[in-house]
């Protein structure tokens, strides 16, 4: 069969080759398409990102405003699909929840059902950037016993999401332009981020020609993990621990480093990066300044800040180029913004979103893609004879 190369944990192997996002681990270089993520941070929006990333270019204006209309008008969910959220327990977590409804949906658009079909791939692509935030939002609004919000589509993306989250049908739900502008930069900045784990999967399960939907409920499930998007619950629970053991920060990295079992300093490290995450950087100081403005600071953010210097101190950490990831700072805006810790890691779902559908057009499009079908090195029992139950 030749020679196989062993490479657990994909370090080393190139799977795609991709025209998407750049990354530059050493330095700290991260751009969509070309574009630096700080003048994106800036400068765009989650819709315009979106774009950028599914069709390569910034929209003109008549392309945003069609693009957005588009979506727009597919926010609702099928009357059917609804009835799904009853099935699950109330205290489900919302990460399941999310990746069967979206599994779902290819039961309602058996359309989208093959994968070259481009009219229907561009519909799929549509009704999952208008759909998964209802369905997220729905899932919350199951899980605290609320009733469903209809989406208002006279509202941008991201303030409908917040709507249908938090808004109650029997009064108006004012929208706060910060808590909408926060959620949008951290959208944009979870937006793509080549090869990872979630992506990986998403592109290995499509490379088998299954429908985008198929694919991405894998996504959402390798996404769940606490290594991957779970990290964002798990610092926060990291750091409300530290807080109830008195908030000694000394103590917590001391138990990192001995290698406690289970104890690792979660937000921190990443495959790629040996060098400041540039997406934790602008999360850091939105952190400050969001924090600062609606809810008058948090014990929590001082715990992290200061969990960070004496980790960036230390040789443990500097030896093995540790720094703190998307992760690190995210959860405490989050929770400033009013999501319960369960729900952070579906907000990281729905900033992927368009970097998954992204990756799966241009692996489906990509004439050098072959179903993903890694080998393996055999470690088991050499052949051996058939033993009958009385004899074994
Ligand atoms: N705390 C303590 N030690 C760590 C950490 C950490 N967070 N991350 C890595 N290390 C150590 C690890 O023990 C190893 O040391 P040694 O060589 O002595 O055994 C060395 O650093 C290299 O780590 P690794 O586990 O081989 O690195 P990896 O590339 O396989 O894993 C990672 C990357 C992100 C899974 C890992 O750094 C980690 O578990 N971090 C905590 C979870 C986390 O924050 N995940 C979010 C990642 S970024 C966004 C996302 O994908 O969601």
């Amino acid at each position: 069969t030749g020679y196989i190369t062993y490479d657990p944990g994909f370090v080393n192997t190139g799977a795609a080759s991709s025209a998407i996002t750049y990354i530059d681990g050493e330095q700290g270089v991260l751009r969509y398409r070309g574009y630096p993520i700080e003048q994106l941070a800036q400068h765009s929006t989650f819709i315009e990102v979106s774009y950028l990333l599914i069709y390569g270019e910034l929209p003109t204006k008549e392309q945003l405003e069609n693009f957005t209309s588009k979506i727009n008008r597919h926010t609702l969910l099928h009357e059917d699909l609804k009835r799904f959220f009853d099935g699950f327990p109330r205290d489900a977590h919302p990460m399941p929840v999310l990746s069967s409804a979206v599994a779902a949906l290819s039961t309602f658009y058996q359309d989208s059902l093959n994968p070259f079909d481009e009219p229907n791939v561009e519909l799929s692509t549509v009704r999952l950037l208008a759909k998964v935030p209802t369905i997220a939002a729905y899932a919350y609004k199951k899980s605290i016993g609320q009733p469903f919000l209809y989406p208002d589509n006279s509202l941008g993306l991201v303030e409908n999401f917040l709507r249908m989250t938090f808004g109650l049908p029997a009064e108006p739900y004012e929208i706060d332009p910060d808590v909408a502008k926060a959620l949008d930069l951290l959208f944009i900045l979870h937006a793509d981020h080549e090869q990872n784990c979630s992506t990986s999967t998403v592109r290995l399960v499509g490379s088998s020609e299954a429908n985008l939907f198929a694919s991405i409920s894998a996504g959402i499930m390798a996404l769940f993990g606490p290594l991957h998007g779970g990290a964002n619950s798990a610092v926060l629970e990291m750091l409300s621990n530290i807080k109830a053991d008195g908030g000694d920060v000394d103590d917590f990295v001391k138990r990192v480093k001995n290698r406690e079992q289970g104890v690792r300093l979660m937000g921190f490290g990443h495959r790629v990066y040996k060098n400041y995450d540039p997406r934790a950087k602008i999360i850091k100081k939105t952190a400050d300044e969001i924090l600062a403005k609606i809810s008058g600071g948090d014990e929590l953010l001082d715990i992290a800040k200061a969990l960070e210097e004496r980790a960036l101190s230390d040789d443990y950490f500097v030896e093995r180029k540790l720094y703190p990831n998307v992760d690190f700072y995210t959860g405490l805006i989050y929770r400033a913004l009013g999501f319960p810790t369960k729900y952070f890691t579906v907000l990281f779902a729905l900033g992927r979103l368009p970097g998954w559908i992204a990756h799966w057009r241009e692996m489906i499009q990509d004439p050098a893609t072959k179903i993903g079908r890694p080998r393996q090195i055999y470690t088991g029992e050499k052949e051996r004879e058939y033993k009958p139950l009385s004899q074994r």
